[in-house]
């Protein structure tokens, strides 16, 4: 059976942590340091969500992914706008933030990101919110998930990450109504090969 998608639960801390840092040491080698990666922890990731999950406001926006037999298997969270991009007329607009999307590598590609996205950005709704953003490295692959999804650049920054100096981009879905289906990008927009 396809893994469900549900709100999360504070017993599901370890689990989304042991996912968050299988995904950064899976997704992100050459992107981030791997000084910065090797010293992740299980433990105290697992002991941030349990602290997020146990207050009302934040959970409300933590949705996972959970199999039948492996339990959790992909997560994202969301809530109020941390930063509105600069290329987003945020005036007119209820902005809300997608802060994190992961998907057990054994998992991806089977529809469980778009399955995610999509419970958040009817959270969002649910929340006042008619338009969405997302920050994330401007070099990572997952862009093109999210450009197939519909969102659009509007806006750079510049961070730091263990420090190194890092670029991060910021995508908009500026019509929550639209339904998240996959839009077939052009040749030169494609990004690798799905394996
Ligand atoms: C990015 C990520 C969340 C996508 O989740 P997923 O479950 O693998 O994606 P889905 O299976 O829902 O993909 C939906 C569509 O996007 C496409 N897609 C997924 N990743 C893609 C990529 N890197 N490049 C191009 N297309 C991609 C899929 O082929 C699918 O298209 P289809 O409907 O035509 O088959 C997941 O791969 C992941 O966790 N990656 C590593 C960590 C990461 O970078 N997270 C994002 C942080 S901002």
């Amino acid at each position: 059976m396809a893994p469900t998608i549900r709100r999360a639960r504070k017993s599901d801390a370890p689990a989304i942590g042991r996912v968050y840092v299988e995904t950064w040491q899976s997704a992100y080698p050459g992107l981030l340091p791997d000084a910065m990666l090797v010293r992740m922890s299980d433990v105290r990731q697992s002991a941030w969500w349990s602290r997020a999950l146990g207050d009302a406001r934040e959970s409300r926006g933590i949705f996972v992914a959970e199999d039948e037999d492996m339990g959790v298997v992909g997560f994202g969270s969301c809530g109020p706008v941390r930063e509105i991009p600069e290329g987003l007329d945020g005036t007119e607009s209820r902005v809300g933030e997608v802060y994190t999307l992961y998907v057990e590598p054994d998992f991806q590609n089977q529809g469980l990101g778009r399955r995610l996205l999509d419970a958040m950005f009817r959270q969002l709704q649910a929340d006042g919110c008619d338009t969405a953003i997302l920050w994330m490295l401007a070099n990572n692959p997952a862009r093109f998930f999210y450009e197939g999804l519909g969102g659009a650049p509007v806006g750079r920054r510049a961070d730091r990450m263990a420090g190194t100096h890092v670029e991060e981009v910021a995508y908009a879905w500026r019509d929550l109504d639209a339904p998240l289906i996959r839009r077939r990008l052009a040749p030169e927009e494609e990004g690798p090969e799905q394996g």
